[in-house]
């Protein structure tokens, strides 16, 4: 079984008397150790794809699992342990709490969690912080450092807990394009070193060349592999 199984998930979102469907019969597997990225236009289910995943939302229908755990099944505090243990989190926005510095900001989840002692924390910390390359700035506050600088800390916090998967809604949507493509590229690296596998949004089809496998969505139905589509070399 692939890490991340999605089969039949369909969201319909319901305002008063107003339905809104949001995703249609979603299926796709998601192997371990891959760079994954769903790429489509504004209000294409991106957002609600990966709030199913982080267990922050339920479909309507259908069967998310991560590792075999059903998502839908488990109540709030079972889903707060496990994206606590088994998930990590990035942000378009960055998200780092600006009274603390990169360090503190990075070491954070792992004082949620209480499960790391205080000298792995540090071990940890740093490690994270040199693998993305800001253990220059551990002590700057987010105030003191770029944009890309700040998705590269918020690689780190999601890292931290050495999650099985990341994940990441429109990731790069406030940063210029070649900031955007070094963050792919470290969330590559990341890929590389720790085994852990990267589900990320788009809707900037210009940065998903360096994604292992691209999904397209639109009006809440994947269109296709797009990877295979352009790339095509097939080899048996
Ligand atoms: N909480 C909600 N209540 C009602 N409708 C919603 C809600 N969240 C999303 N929708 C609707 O579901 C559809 C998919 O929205 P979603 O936020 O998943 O799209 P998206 O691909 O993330 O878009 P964007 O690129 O603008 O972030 C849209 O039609 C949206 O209006
Ligand atoms: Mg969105």
């Amino acid at each position: 079984m692939a890490l991340i199984e999605l089969d039949h998930i369909s969201k319909t979102y319901v305002t008063g008397e107003v339905e809104s469907v949001a995703l249609r019969e979603v299926t796709v597997s998601i192997e371990a150790g891959t760079l994954v990225t769903f790429v489509g236009p504004s209000g294409s289910g991106k957002t609600t794809l990966l709030n199913i995943l982080g267990c922050m939302d339920k479909p309507t229908a259908g069967e998310a699992r991560i590792d075999g755990t059903l998502l839908g099944s488990l109540g709030r505090r079972q889903a707060a342990a496990f994206r606590g243990e088994h998930l990590g989190f990035i942000f378009q926005s960055f998200n780092l709490i600006p009274v603390l510095t990169v360090y503190e900001n990075v070491e954070y989840p792992l004082l949620v969690i209480r499960k790391t002692p205080a000298p792995e924390r540090r071990e940890r910390v740093l490690r994270v912080l040199e693998a993305v390359g800001m253990l220059d700035h551990k002590d700057k506050r987010p105030d003191q450092i770029s944009g890309g600088q700040k998705q590269r800390v918020a690689v780190a916090r999601a890292l931290v807990t050495n999650p099985a998967v990341v994940l990441a809604d429109e990731p790069t949507a406030n940063l210029d394009h070649d900031t955007a493509h070094r963050i792919i590229t470290l969330m590559r690296e990341m890929r590389d070193a720790f085994g852990t596998t990267f589900v990320f949004s788009t809707h900037d089809p210009r940065i998903v060349e360096h994604a292992d496998v691209v999904h397209g969505i639109e009006d809440g139905r994947l269109t296709g592999n797009i990877s295979a589509m352009q790339g095509g070399h097939h080899h048996g």
